[in-house]
C-alpha cells in the first residue's frame, strides 16, 4: 500500500513528511533523513490504483528510475542518494531542491527575458548532453521536470520516469507519451529513437519559457500551425526563435541531431549572472534545524511527522526536569525528623518510611 504521511522507512532512517505530489503512478514526498538530519525527496508508487498485476511492472520502472539517475551525475541533474524495496514497495530517495518548477515561475503570463531563458536551456541541455553519453535519453523534458533552485541562478532536470536506454536510429516502443513537449515520435508506438527526440522536448521547453504558452502539441499541428515565437513577442532575437522551431521540427531527421548542434543554434548569452524572481509563497521558509532523537529510542505512537516528534520530546524532557526538581525540593526541606502521621488506619505507610533516600 502506497504509505501514509508520517510513515518511518528503513528503520526510522527516513521519516515521510508531507506528499508533495501524486501522479497517475507515482507519489512524491518530502521527507527527513533522521541519520544526517537532511531534508529528501522520496518517490514511490501510488498504488490506489490497486491493480497488482500492473504492482511488478511499476516496481520495475522504479528500480529502472534509480539506475538510470545513478548513471547521470551532474550539477544540473537531481542528485540520487539511495533505493531500497520495504514491504514490497520500492522507494528512491533523491537530494531535496528548495526551489519551484519552471511552469511555475512563467504560467500563468510571465514570459522570461530572451537571456535568462536560453541561459536556463544552455544549464538544462548540458545535463542531457550527460544522459545521451550514458545512452539514454530522457524524454520527458518540459517545465514541470526542471526546478529553479531558490537563488533565481541555477536549474535542475528531475525525474527520470520515464527515461530509457536507447540504441541509435533502432526502432523500439515509446510508451506513456502524452506530453505537449514531446515530438511526434514519442506518440507512435513503434518510432526511430534518436538524441533528436531530447532536442525536440528542450527547444519545445524554450517555446514555454520564452512566451509563457504550451506549445501545439506535435499530433495537432498538421490542423494547427506552430507560429514562430518572434510572431508572437516582437522582442525576441531572430536566432532563438529559428532555434526554436528548428528544434521543433516534426520529422526527427531534420532536427537538429543532438543538442550540441541545437545549442550551437541559440544566441550568446549576454548576462550571465541572471536571477530569476520567485514569486513570495512559492518556497516554504526554511526550518530551523531542530535536534533529533536517536531514532530507536522514538517510542512508535509518537513516529508520525518530524515536527510532532520533537514536540513530545520536548515534552517529555520538561516532564523529566519537572521530577528531579520537585524530588529534589523535597529531599532538600523535608523536616529533620518528621513526626508519623496520626491515623487510625495502621496500614497507611508512615510518611517518614517514604522519604527514607
Ligand atoms: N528532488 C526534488 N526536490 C524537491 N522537489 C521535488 C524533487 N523531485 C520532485 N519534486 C517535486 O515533486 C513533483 C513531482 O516530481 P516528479 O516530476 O519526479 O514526479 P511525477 O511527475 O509525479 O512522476 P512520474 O512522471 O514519474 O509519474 C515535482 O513537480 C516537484 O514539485
Ligand atoms: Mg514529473
Amino acid at each position: 500500500m502506497t504509505p501514509s504521511f508520517g510513515t518511518p522507512l528503513q528503520n526510522n532512517k527516513y521519516i515521510l513528511q508531507e506528499e508533495i505530489k501524486r501522479g497517475i503512478s507515482g507519489v512524491t514526498y518530502k521527507a527527513f533523513n533522521t541519520a544526517t538530519k537532511q531534508e529528501v525527496t522520496i518517490k514511490t508508487l501510488n498504488l490506489a490504483i490497486g491493480q497488482d498485476s500492473y504492482l511488478e511492472e511499476l516496481r520495475k520502472k522504479s528500480f529502472d528510475e534509480a539506475r538510470r539517475l545513478v548513471r547521470c551525475s551532474h550539477p544540473n541533474i537531481i542528485r540520487f542518494r539511495d533505493f531500497f524495496i520495504e514491504e514490497e514497495m520500492p522507494y528512491i530517495v533523491m537530494d531535496a531542491i528548495r526551489g519551484v518548477t519552471l511552469d511555475r515561475i512563467v504560467f500563468p503570463n510571465n514570459p522570461l527575458p530572451e537571456d535568462v531563458a536560453v541561459n536556463c536551456m544552455r544549464q538544462i541541455g548540458e545535463a542531457v548532453k550527460v544522459i545521451h553519453a550514458s545512452g539514454l535519453l530522457h524524454r520527458d523534458i518540459r517545465p514541470e521536470n526542471i526546478m529553479l533552485r531558490e537563488g533565481g541562478q541555477q536549474v535542475v532536470l528531475i525525474d527520470f520516469g520515464i527515461a530509457r536506454e536507447f540504441k541509435a536510429g533502432s526502432v523500439q516502443t515509446h510508451t506513456h507519451i502524452t506530453s505537449d513537449y514531446a515530438p511526434l515520435e514519442q506518440h507512435l508506438p513503434r518510432a526511430k529513437r534518436s538524441q533528436a527526440t531530447d532536442v525536440y522536448g528542450l527547444a519545445a521547453t524554450l517555446y514555454t519559457l520564452l512566451l509563457a504558452k504550451v506549445p501545439v502539441s506535435a499530433t495537432l499541428r498538421d490542423r494547427i500551425p506552430l507560429s514562430a515565437p518572434r510572431d508572437l513577442r516582437e522582442d525576441l532575437s531572430p536566432e532563438v526563435s529559428v532555434a526554436v522551431m528548428k528544434g521543433m521540427i516534426l520529422e526527427a531527421e531534420d532536427r537538429p541531431s543532438n543538442v550540441d548542434e541545437w545549442l550551437a543554434m541559440l544566441p550568446p548569452i549576454q548576462n550571465k549572472n541572471f536571477i530569476i524572481d520567485i514569486p513570495e509563497g512559492l518556497i516554504e521558509p526554511e526550518q530551523s534545524p531542530e535536534i533529533d532523537p536517536e531514532p530507536d529510542r522514538i517510542p512508535s505512537e509518537v513516529k508520525t511527522s518530524n515536527s510532532n516528534l520533537s514536540q513530545y520530546i520536548k515534552i517529555a524532557l520538561a516532564l523529566i526536569a519537572g521530577f528531579v526538581i520537585f524530588d529534589y525540593a523535597i529531599i532538600k526541606f523535608r523536616p529533620k525528623n518528621p513526626q508519623p502521621e496520626q491515623t487510625p488506619n495502621s496500614e497507611i505507610v508512615p510518611i517518614q518510611t517514604q522519604f527514607k533516600v
